[in-house]
């Protein structure tokens, strides 16, 4: 597979957005229509549910949450969060599990810095999330990139972590559902991955931030059901299930009954480094126990109904985009790749200047596919109303079309 090289280390997306951005046209008089950043609130029909927001007013209200919390989180939140994951779980979760911190990504900067150590290396997934990259790159990380494989449902390509581990691995990175491509692993895919894991002695570091978003074949499994056998730290936020990125509320949790990250010395190291960071604002956490416990299912019925909708006309859009390909349908998260054939148009030497002129062209946002690992595709967030993504996706297939070689360039 033709791959990225070290470019995800280097780059965000937030950064390669911002520099698409400046690039659309000043002349443009349509409006601009971003499929670039998994941040759903930037359209009206996602919102959170209204339970959510009552309670964050509730908080405020009582006066009680305007101090510091405890740098691991508030007890009650903990445990509130214990009991959620539990609700999936072949075991019970205790509030000590449980490390409250800001958004999800504040949950893999913690599980990198603790398994950091003099020569380490980390298998994470190509494509893949670019925070693993630059955490790791921050902290001296190695990185160790194996395949997700398209023509199997983005599965992982377990016989490249079996060649890439050595004793130096410190853990394997999965994001399930996934971004940026839309799995969602099967139990019998998990339960491999959990094997391979045990076998080469590696905790598995489960990305769960699009936990419970699974619309297709597949239902979400988290992948602490394999705890037993394999010490599993799982990350997730509020983030994408209730569309809250902005309130900055996440976790990081052992879901590890044999107790190989509760050692004294590991427990110690987690809370120094809580203490160094702090958490989410404490009004934000006091509203947790209540957002977990009394959202309705309606509302998680709704959010998925519409994805799934999302999901299937951008697949049916991009069938008729000439030099587009997705080889898998999504079937969870907010993102799906998209293959470009470059050979059937002209002046567009890669999937980066493909986005940088579909921005200027068409006032139209996408995430050129190196950002996430995998050069010459591209990653289209499918979170949006229907109006723009059909617009949006309307205005790619012109700009391809005008772009594309005629038959007798293309022999
Ligand atoms: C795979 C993955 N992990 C982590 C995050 C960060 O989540 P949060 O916004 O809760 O920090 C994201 C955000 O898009 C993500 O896609």
């Amino acid at each position: 597979m033709e791959n990225g090289g070290d470019t995800a280390s280097t780059v965000t997306i937030k950064g390669i957005l911002g520099l698409l951005m400046a690039n659309v046209s000043d002349k443009e008089e349509r409006r601009l229509i971003s499929l670039g950043m998994g941040d759903p609130t930037a359209f009206s029909c996602f919102h959170t549910a209204a339970v959510a927001e009552d309670s964050v007013v509730e908080s405020i209200r009582s006066r009680c949450f305007n101090g510091y919390a405890p740098t691991v989180g508030l007890p009650q939140t903990r445990l509130a969060i214990a009991g959620y994951l539990s609700r999936n779980l072949p075991y019970k979760l205790l509030s000590d599990d449980v490390y409250v911190t800001s958004g999800c990504t504040q949950a893999i900067e913690l599980a990198l810095s603790i398994l950091a150590r003099p020569g380490a290396n980390i298998l994470v997934p190509r494509p893949g999330f670019p925070i693993y990259e630059l955490c790791a790159a921050f902290r001296h990380i190695e990185i160790r990139r194996y395949d997700l494989l398209p023509e199997n449902g983005w599965e992982v390509d377990l016989k490249a972590v079996e060649a890439l581990a050595d004793s130096k691995t410190v853990a394997m990175v999965i994001i399930n559902p996934g971004n940026p491509c839309g799995n969602v692993y099967s139990y019998q895919h998990l339960k491999k991955i959990a094997e391979t894991a045990q076998r080469l002695k590696l905790p598995v570091i489960a990305d769960e931030v699009y936990g419970h978003l699974a619309f297709g074949d597949n239902p979400f499994i988290p992948m602490g059901v394999f705890g037993s056998s394999v010490t599993v730290l799982t990350l997730g936020s509020l983030s994408k299930r209730w569309m809250v990125p902005g309130w900055r509320l996440g976790w990081f949790v052992t879901c590890d009954p044999n107790g190989f990250f509760k050692t004294p010395k590991t427990v110690e190291r987690i809370k120094k480094y809580c203490d160094i960071c702090g958490g989410p604002a404490t009004f934000i956490q006091a509203a947790v126990p209540r957002i977990l416990e009394q959202t309705e299912e309606i509302f998680h019925k709704r959010t998925i109904s519409m994805l799934k909708q999302a999901a299937d006309l951008c697949c049916k859009k991009i069938k008729e985009i000439p030099c587009m390909t997705c080889p898998q349908k999504p079937q969870g998260s907010m993102a799906l790749m998209v293959k470009l054939n470059l050979s059937k148009v002209n002046d567009i030497t890669d999937d980066i200047d493909f986005c940088f002129k579909l921005a200027q062209e068409e006032s139209v946002i996408i995430l050129p596919g190196l950002t996430v690992g995998l050069k010459n595709w591209v990653r289209i967030t499918f979170a949006a109303d229907p109006a723009s993504l059909e617009e949006a996706l309307d205005r790619v297939k012109s700009f391809a079309q005008r772009h594309t070689k005629k038959l007798i360039e293309q022999c």
